[in-house]
């Protein structure tokens, strides 16, 4: 095996085992790297009947560094099994990270794609030139250990018109064929997604490029495209998007483009919408799930302007919950999923006609009914409703963020998942969602509602998260 290979996985080993997190704000039930530094989701799939979740991880940074892919494995998406890291950047093609990318489940084992990061030292503006976005392709029989990297794709195999920012490879089958979508910056400054198509997941073929007719953005990052009860949805996280407003106030947007017609060939593409409206969402992967589709996103934003203090304990970010995705009026609803309930512990239910306060634990899932506007305020977080409209501000504990906006239309009912330091709010049945992280100072968290509705206040329990070697050592055991 490759040297380097095998001392990075003896170092992330050691640099896991070694930490305990400490202090306040590590969250229970949102996934959390074991130490340093966690950004997008990668390689979701359920393979031989176990869901893997992999990550962009800096495992010896909590500030950030070169990224590896860590990995979790799962039976029922709420206990968890932390295995070694999958990939390393460990190869010539992709030794200053191994960014993102999507697992392609065969009979024979797991195909990861993902893009390997190379940076040359001098002066270059790492756009037209001092970088390479090789696509790499990386395989596991089990689904554990990695067998083998193959180089599949350099810049020069990208279409000539786009700049050294090809990223992010998103890979499926369909028709008997796969298909693979990837973000791009063309040389013109403008957003576009390229699609390819291979008879055997190794040698590709670029067939297509997906753009709106005036640039959105010039870049478009993690793409994602799938067909959801007839829609075709591309997903993707546009940055330099010139237009504000609700859903386009972080420092990059992150939303989708209703599809019409063939991705292959001729396609129309809708209006943008935004997926999430809060501080802290970005870069989201589907896989789908027997019938359903699921999503996850990262819990942060690159290059925000706020910082987060977990830093200081040698962690940072988390990823949402996990969401499963349906149309409605032709618009993406986000609800997390059934199995969070199986966290649920005490239950109690309030009923409120002007103001109520009531305390909660440390993880929540809090969910009201209400009859139109409502206002409510937790641990340094408000959220006021009304008027077709919502505000999400962060007065304590924000270190940074202040205020985002959101279109709700009117209030029927709100679904808050409280984390301890994460907080998503799903707005009338997920029409509307969003997603924080905040730094509340006091962790006896009270909540106060004003308006008129019921509340019902689950307490729920963290996650399980086991070690492999744990997991590997009870199995001789026994
Ligand atoms: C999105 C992103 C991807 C890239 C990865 C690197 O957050 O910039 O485009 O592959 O992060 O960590």
């Amino acid at each position: 095996m490759n040297a380097l290979r095998s001392d990075l996985q003896k170092l992330a080993a050691a640099a896991e085992a070694s930490f305990r997190p400490e202090g306040p704000w590590r969250p229970g039930i949102h996934l959390a790297p074991p130490v340093g530094w966690l950004n997008d989701p990668n390689g979701l799939c359920c393979f031989q009947g176990e869901y893997h979740i992999f990550y962009q991880y800096a495992p010896f940074d909590a500030g950030g560094g070169v990224k590896f892919w860590g990995h979790y494995k799962s039976k029922d998406l709420i206990s968890w099994v932390q295995c070694p890291v999958m990939l390393c950047p460990d190869e010539p093609y992709d030794i200053h990270g191994v960014y993102s990318g999507s697992a392609l489940c065969r009979e024979d084992g797991l195909y990861l794609y993902y893009t390997g990061n190379v940076k040359y030292d001098g002066d270059f503006d790492y756009i037209h030139a001092g970088r390479e976005g090789n696509t790499v392709l990386a395989y596991s029989a089990d689904g554990i250990r990695l067998n083998w990297k193959l180089l599949l794709l350099r810049n020069k195999d990208y279409p000539s018109e786009m700049t050294l920012h090809v990223r992010d490879p998103k890979v499926w089958k369909q028709d008997g064929r796969y298909y693979m979508i990837q973000g791009a910056r063309t040389q013109e400054d403008a957003a576009a997604a390229l699609i390819f198509e291979s008879k055997d997941g190794f040698q590709w073929e670029h067939i297509n490029t997906l753009r709106t007719a005036k640039p959105f953005g010039y870049m478009w990052e993690c793409p994602d495209l799938f067909e959801i009860d007839g829609q075709w949805i591309l997903i993707v996280c546009p940055q330099g998007v010139q237009k504000k407003g609700p859903g386009l106030e972080n420092r990059y947007a992150c939303g989708y483009f209703p599809l019409w017609g063939d991705f292959r060939g001729d396609y129309t593409l809708g209006e943008f919408i935004p997926l999430d409206f809060g501080f802290d969402f970005y870069a989201p992967q589907t896989f789908l799930d027997r019938d359903r589709r699921l999503l996850i996103a990262w819990m942060g934003m690159p290059d925000a302007e706020y910082t987060n203090p977990t830093v200081a304990y040698g962690w940072q970010h988390c990823l949402t919950s996990f969401r499963e995705l349906r149309l409605k009026g032709g618009r993406l609803c986000m609800r997390p999923i059934q199995e969070l309930e199986h966290l649920h512990e005490e239950t109690r239910t309030y009923s409120f006609s002007e103001r109520l306060t009531v305390d909660l634990p440390e993880i929540a899932d809090i969910q009201i009914t209400c009859g139109g506007a409502l206002s409510l305020a937790l641990s340094g977080i408000s959220l006021k409703a009304e008027n077709g409209s919502a505000a999400l501000t962060v007065h304590e504990g924000g270190y940074g963020r202040d205020t985002r906006t959101a279109f709700t239309g009117g209030l029927r009912n709100l679904r808050i998942l409280a984390d301890s330091s994460a907080i998503e709010f799903f707005v009338n049945d997920g029409e509307v969602s969003l997603s924080a992280r905040w730094y509340p100072a006091d962790l006896c968290l009270a909540l106060t509602l004003y308006g008129e509705g019921q509340a019902v206040v689950y307490a729920m329990r963290s996650m399980e998260i086991t070690k492999y070697a744990e997991t590997v050592s009870a199995k001789r055991k026994t």
